[in-house]
């Protein structure tokens, strides 16, 4: 599946239609140079999804949790969302450390960024997505 997003007041738009294949999957891997534009889509998707504090959370942290409010969307039965970025992880003990094991496994949504430094735990399932940056500056969205 394609999503194109043409700059970044058409993200809503397009977040609502990744939101429409995600199914049962809760695991979601984002790849992508740095500044692809992860972040902003993965919060895009969570205000998208009723998340009212997104852009007040930190973005220093490994995890950030979102609460979404009021659900709103049949398929998703919890009100946490986890936004992680590995990034700045320096060993994988860290993940250990903070027992993702107890988010990735918890029926939540996860949204991963960098998760290249955490591919020898990344659940079996967990959906891979692309983002990369077109000439013309949109961002094509391949998962
Ligand atoms: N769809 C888009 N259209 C235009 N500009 C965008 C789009 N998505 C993100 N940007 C811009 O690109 C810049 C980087 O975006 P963002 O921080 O989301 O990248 P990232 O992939 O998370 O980078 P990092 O790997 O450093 O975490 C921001 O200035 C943002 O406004
Ligand atoms: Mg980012």
């Amino acid at each position: 599946m394609d999503i194109i997003i043409k700059d970044t007041e058409h993200i809503r738009e397009a977040a609502r239609e990744f939101i429409n294949q995600i199914g049962d999957r809760r695991v979601f891997a984002f790849y992508g140079k740095m500044g692809a534009g992860k972040t902003t889509f993965v919060k895009a998707i969570c205000e998208e999804l009723g998340v009212d504090d997104v852009i007040t959370s930190p973005t220093f942290a490994i995890i950030n949790e979102y609460t979404i409010d009021k659900l709103q969307t049949s398929n998703i039965k919890h009100q946490s969302i986890y936004h992680f970025d590995f990034y700045r992880i320096k060993k994988i003990e860290e993940v250990y450390d903070m027992g993702y094991e107890d988010y990735f496994y918890s029926g939540a949504l996860c949204f991963i960024e960098w998760p290249e430094l955490i591919e020898d735990i990344l659940p079996d399932d967990a959906v891979h997505v692309n983002i990369t940056e077109q000439e013309d500056g949109s961002r094509l969205v391949t998962f």
